[in-house]
């Protein structure tokens, strides 16, 4: 049997064989594409060259991408467990040609490997072909028909045009499409367990089919869909193909399910092996299957940089972890479990991607932490769910409430897809649409409206060119001219230079500041971006540019401060890793003139101790000037060398190296200082938590990190005045007072309530008797109302059986309160009742327990006519006992 290892590597050989480049798999998070949450196809990294906005040194590509669907256009998540050939996370087998071959070749050669080299039986194999579509205006691909009756001896019976649904591929709504030709596999009778049943008839594109199954597509990218839905057309045309690993190993290795290939059964066996069950039964297999699927999906993500959250990519792998949770209750794993199956996913999965061995702690720290997090309301949750449930009387139509299903996603993190599928394990339908009224509900309060940079206008071009070249490493400044210009949609002008001193933001760094200036006109530059291969730079500024030269300046200070604090990160990086250990992984990280940030991988808060050491090292480091190189190199040279990369990163073959002597080697593209000593200096101001496992620094160099050090000095110095106490004893000195503080604080509370007590004394004396209860109605100043309350207290003890009111200017604000003694409150007393009858002659309304209650006044001025009556309301209470 073909090992999957040997079936990924031969599709990998034969394109090399025919002049394709190898090109690594891009992380499966797609940090530079804000279309994208996850990458879904193998074509993402290569969406610039499509597009025309980037370009690679070579025209034909090989690889297997690391691809996710569980959101978005391409969604697969909903059919995992259901069928045995979808999953979340899959590897995608591919073939690119950039403007060179196109349908004729990617036809032949994806023939010759299924029929020739891997001996796939003609009679098995079906192909399809785009019908056309009258909506778009576009015809149907006979020459794609014409290909596959020429070129390959399929039958011809057995080529099927189908629609636009099936056989038009688009990476999302927006991007790169274009029509495709698919080879799908019958796999034989007895294959599809829905044969015959519920009008199933077998068959190519048949929805939930389990015998045709689709193996390979073969995109022929020839469009941009823009985002008002029109199809412009490219300038070349592309090849852009995928094949499912996971399906080409099931039909090679002769197994009846994606499940039994050797890509998953180690997974599943760890499963059996870790929750102790072992059992065949459809409920079981399904939770095998799910938990296995979204293990592997979860672990690349948490690879590559993802975290789970609450929104964006991070909701989505939280809503995986928690349905593989749920699962694990079926096979009765009441505790954490999934985190202890990550060595499996790493014994399959880590030779061919090295960074889930790398990362396996990190991804089974996220996880544990996930697990035990929602494991908490889960059980919770699930008594809630059957509650709901005997709420839906047999008869009834057996619809879920969206409310309730709101309530579970709202109080229990319930991930809606879970709340649906426990629904139809019991025949139930979810309201869809009253939940989508509860969160729409929900997000109208929590409305964030996403920030999309976005060109209003053509570009204006003024000379030919697409790319700049960026010449800032070594000069700040060029003399240039415009390649073309813009306006965004905040009126500022945009504008792309032939080559450009100005750094554009990427890999935390932010853009340079300066000006343009050409022909004594000037203009500001607020910002700096990426667009493929061009480099545009935001101005602010209502002129607009000509052909003539103009000077770029990058500002010298503002650069300077940039790399500092950039440097500085490296050596942070570095020095992390010896005192903390060699697992912490840059996690994202800023480089702002006025300090760094700096997030990496590490579950526990760093102590004072760690964060003095790391400090002296980075100074210490500083202090040694080591001169920095740089070089380029070949990626796999540098990874083999032990330069520090990221795998969130998505790097070229040639790859910059920043080398500070033996103390740090990395990949980076951004700017950096001549040699450490010009950081002069550098401070940790904070380290937090920021999610589960990742945790963040704060830190300055230079001038910053010297404003910092006087500032806090200048406080210190401060105290030391106000106490006039020396350094070292500066800490105990304040110690000390604040024990004095707590020790006058008591004594000031003793005597308060021995005063309270004389006053209660001579008070009393003046109270009078109505039916043997002795009343006291009195007005007072107090400090406070717990002096005022003490005061009662007293009277209390004093007068019984007793009724007192009293009315105390607290803050200078009028209080009543009213005490009752107990005798009196064992006749069903309340001194509420007395306190807000009186209150309310004064616009006033309180309330508190039968001993003791209080009452704010509106009226001040209405209060002393309300004393004057209070004894008289005061004896009607007591009559009307
Ligand atoms: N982009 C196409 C797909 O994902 C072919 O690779 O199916």
């Amino acid at each position: 049997m073909k090992t999957s290892k040997e079936i990924r590597q031969e599709f990998i050989s034969f394109f090399e064989e025919r002049d394709h480049r190898f090109v690594r798999s891009s992380p499966v998070v797609p940090n530079d594409d804000p279309t994208l949450l996850f990458t879904n196809a193998g074509m993402n990294q290569f969406k610039d060259v499509f597009l025309n906005t980037g370009k690679r040194e070579y025209v034909r590509a090989v690889n297997s991408q690391k691809c996710i669907r569980a959101s978005g256009k391409h969604n697969d998540l909903e059919d995992v467990g259901r069928d045995n050939y979808h999953h979340t996370f899959f590897e995608m087998l591919g073939n690119w040609s950039f403007g060179d071959y196109f349908k004729k070749d990617a036809i032949t050669w994806a023939w010759e490997l299924f029929t020739q080299y891997w001996h796939l039986p003609k009679s098995r194999l079906w192909a399809t072909v785009f019908e056309g579509s009258a909506a778009e205006g576009l015809e149907p691909d006979h020459e794609a028909i014409e290909l596959w009756k020429t070129c390959t001896d399929i039958q011809h019976n057995q080529i099927l045009l189908c629609s636009k649904k099936d056989n038009f591929w688009e990476m999302g709504d927006v991007g790169p499409c274009g029509p495709c030709s698919e080879i799908h596999v019958d796999l034989g009778e007895g294959t599809c367990p829905k044969s015959g049943k519920g009008g199933h008839v077998c068959g190519v594109n048949i929805d939930g089919c389990w015998r045709f199954v689709e193996l390979w597509n073969l995109v022929f990218i020839q469009f941009n869909r823009l985002p008002n839905g029109q199809l412009e057309r490219l300038p070349a045309c592309h090849v852009d193909t995928g094949m499912g690993l996971e399906r080409i190993c099931r039909v090679l290795q002769s197994v009846d399910s994606n499940y039994s290939t050797d890509l998953f059964v180690p997974i599943l066996e760890k499963i059996q092996e870790v929750t102790g069950i072992r059992d065949d039964t459809d409920e079981k297999k399904v939770a095998y299957r799910v938990i296995a699927d979204h293990l592997r999906a979860l672990s690349f993500a948490i690879a590559d940089g993802a975290i789970p959250s609450n929104d964006g990519r991070g909701h989505v792998l939280r809503r995986m972890l928690r349905r593989a949770t749920r699962f694990g209750r079926v096979l009765g794993m009441h505790q954490p479990f999934i985190y202890q199956l990550v060595p499996a996913i790493v014994a399959v999965m880590g030779d061919a991607f090295p960074e889930i061995k790398t990362q396996a702690a990190h991804v089974a720290r996220v996880i544990h932490s996930e697990e035990e997090s929602f494991g908490q309301t889960l059980d919770q949750g699930l008594e809630i769910f059957e509650q709901m449930l005997s709420g839906i009387t047999a008869g009834s139509a057996r619809i879920f409430s969206g409310s309730d299903a709101f309530k579970l996603y709202d109080t229990y993190g319930f991930p809606i897809d879970l709340t649906r599928l426990m629904c139809e394990e019991k025949g139930l339908t979810v309201d869809e649409p009253e939940f989508e009224k509860c969160m729409d509900q929900q997000r109208l309060q929590a409305r964030n409206a996403a920030k999309f940079r976005m060109n209003l206008g053509e570009w204006i071009v003024l000379k030919e060119g697409k790319a700049s070249s960026f010449t800032g490493y070594n000069s700040l400044s060029a003399e240039t001219s415009v390649i073309r210009y813009s306006k965004n949609d905040k009126n500022q002008l945009l504008l792309v230079l032939e080559q450009t001193p100005f750094y554009a933001e990427s890999g935390g760094q932010v853009a340079d500041r300066g000006t343009l200036i050409q022909n004594g006109q000037k203009w500001n530059v607020l910002d700096v971006y990426k667009e493929g291969d061009s480099i545009v730079h935001v101005c602010e500024g209502d002129t607009i540019p000509d052909q003539s030269a103009i000077q770029a300046v990058v500002s010298p200070e503002n650069r300077s401060a940039i790399t500092r604090n950039h440097t500085a990160t490296h050596l942070l990086h570095a020095a992390l890793k010896e005192v903390v250990g060699q697992h912490v992984n840059q996690a994202g990280s800023v480089v702002h003139p006025e300090y760094l940030r700096f997030d990496f991988t590490h579950f526990d808060k760093l102590s004072d101790d760690e964060i003095t050491r790391i400090e002296q090292i980075v100074n210490r480091n500083i202090r040694a000037n080591i001169s920095l190189q740089s070089y380029e190199t070949q990626y796999t040279k540098a990874i083999q060398n032990g330069v520090t990369a990221l795998f969130s990163e998505k790097y070229a073959d040639r790859v910059r190296v920043i080398q500070i002597g033996a103390v740090s080697s990395e990949l980076c593209g951004g700017c950096h200082v001549h040699a450490t000593g010009d950081i002069g200096s550098f401070r940790i101001q904070v380290e937090s938590a920021i999610a589960s496992g990742v945790r963040r620094i704060i830190a300055l160099t230079g001038h910053t990190a010297e404003k910092l050090t006087r500032e806090e000095s200048r406080a210190i110095q401060d105290a030391k005045r106000l106490l006039n106490v020396s350094h070292d004893s500066l800490a105990p000195a304040i110690e000390k007072l604040l024990e004095e503080k707590r020790h006058l604080e008591k004594a000031l509370r003793e005597s308060q309530r021995e005063t309270a007590g004389n006053d209660a004394n001579r008070m009393a004396s003046q109270a009078i008797t109505m039916d043997g209860i002795r009343v006291l109605v009195h007005q007072l100043k107090v400090d406070s109302l717990e002096a005022l309350k003490d005061l009662g207290d007293s009277l209390r003890e004093t007068l019984q059986p007793g009724i007192i009111l009293l009315a105390g200017e607290v803050n200078q604000k009028p209080t009543l309160l009213c005490v009752i003694s107990q005798d009196l409150i064992n006749k069903k007393y309340h001194a509420g009742d007395i306190v807000n009858q009186v209150a309310a002659l004064a616009d006033g309304k309180g309330g508190g327990k039968p001993h003791m209650a209080q009452a704010g006044i509106k009226a001040p001025e209405k209060l002393p006519q309300a004393l004057l009556q209070a004894p008289e309301l005061i004896r009607a209470y007591i009559q009307s006992r």
